[in-house]
């Protein structure tokens, strides 16, 4: 007879060994030969106050993207004052995990102060001046991450839904080369940095036309633009998986990379399908958040499912498109709780408020081992 102590320690042993052959394949090993998954941090997730998060950021993805630390109004908050404390925390987390490093983002029309555009007096500063406070910025924070961060979202929204150039304070003042300006400025700040041009809805064709020919522009004077971000704010029904793949080989063909960017899926009623514009603030309205305790199975299916046709575009396209990237982490985290509605419960990521994965996360799991469709 075996000694007791021998058969639960045999027992134990085998538990152990059924339960890691069963442990989960993880987000970043799924999908390790085609693109980095990553997601986007906020501060408690990379300073480790919020432990489930960091764990679960850790262990699952293999790139990261600061949600917010590395905005202006964060990093540079006034004149001639910057603060790189949490941006440090950020950049030294990735390398501890030894992750791909996004930063996001340079010039954008939205979190940056006022005073950015203006002299001391309030008026509004000219060309030369705001070019000069641009190369500034981007000297000192690409500067900093020189070689640490890999990638940067050098412009971002740069384009209306139209293709037109967005009106913002930088086309006012610096005129239509501020975007040429801002890439030299990166590229001479990092030359080893890829550099990206992030937007929204660039799916939709006439904004996608408007991102085709601006890539060609700055290429045409020798602007090293790396990739071209698509954001990736989607919803149940938009884009199409045909209207994605169409974008990401429209952009492949001038040569770039493609990254999704900021990919989340909203399953509530649409408000703005097809934008992210930060500006949007509509009204809350209880029938605009159906599902405050929980999300019905046949919806938390659909989504599996939405899920699971994007991640097979990107399969498909993989050898243009460099890496996708979730706006979050946990459903609690995700900016489409407050964004175009405020006050909305909503499920658009992998893992839901308790930090377990969601039917949408095993889908993306099961994705990666199918056939890649052509
Ligand atoms: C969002 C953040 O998630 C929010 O926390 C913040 O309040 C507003 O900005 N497009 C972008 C991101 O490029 O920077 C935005 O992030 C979401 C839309």
């Amino acid at each position: 007879m075996p000694n007791r102590r021998f058969v639960i320690l045999t027992a134990i042993l085998a538990a152990s060994l059924a339960i890691a052959a069963q442990s989960p394949a993880t987000l970043k090993d799924a999908y390790r030969d085609s693109f980095y998954v990553g997601a986007a941090v906020n501060a408690a997730q990379f300073t480790g106050s919020d432990l489930r998060g960091a764990a679960i950021v850790a262990k699952q993805f293999s790139s990261i993207t600061p949600e917010n630390v590395l905005k202006w109004e964060r990093v540079h908050p006034r004149p001639g004052v910057y603060d790189f404390a949490l941006p440090d925390k950020y950049v030294e987390f990735g390398e501890k995990n030894h992750m791909f490093i996004v930063g996001h983002c340079l010039v954008w029309h939205s979190q940056v102060p006022d005073w950015v555009f203006e002299d001391e007096k309030g008026k509004p500063l000219a060309r030369e001046a705001l070019l000069q406070r641009m190369r500034e910025h981007i000297f000192a924070v690409v500067g900093r991450y020189k070689g640490r961060i890999n990638s940067w979202d050098v412009v971002n929204e740069a384009l209306n839904d139209d293709g037109s150039l967005r009106q913002t304070k930088w086309l006012q003042i610096i005129g239509e080369d501020y975007i040429a300006k801002a890439f030299e400025y990166a590229h001479q700040a990092d030359p080893q940095a890829q550099l990206n041009y992030n937007d929204y809805s660039l799916e939709n064709e006439a904004k996608r036309n408007g991102a085709i020919a601006l890539i060609k522009k700055l290429q045409a004077q020798g602007i090293p633009v790396a990739a071209v971000g698509i954001q990736g704010h989607d919803s149940l029904d938009w884009p199409s998986a045909a209207l994605e793949d169409a974008a990401i080989e429209a952009f492949a063909k001038l040569g770039v990379k493609v990254a999704i960017t900021e990919l989340d899926i909203d399953v509530l009623p649409p408000v703005a399908p097809g934008s992210a514009d930060v500006s949007l603030n509509v009204k809350a309205d209880p029938k605009l958040n159906p599902y405050l305790n929980g999300l019905p199975d046949a919806v938390q299916k659909a989504l599996a499912e939405r899920y699971a046709g994007l991640f097979g575009v990107y399969l498909k396209d993989r050898a243009v498109v460099s890496r996708v990237t979730l706006w979050g982490v946990t459903d609690g985290d995700s900016w489409r709780n407050d964004w175009p509605v405020v006050g909305r419960t909503s499920y658009p990521l992998l893992f839901d408020r308790m930090g377990e994965p969601k039917p949408a996360f095993d889908a993306v799991i099961r994705q990666a081992a199918r056939p890649v469709q052509r």
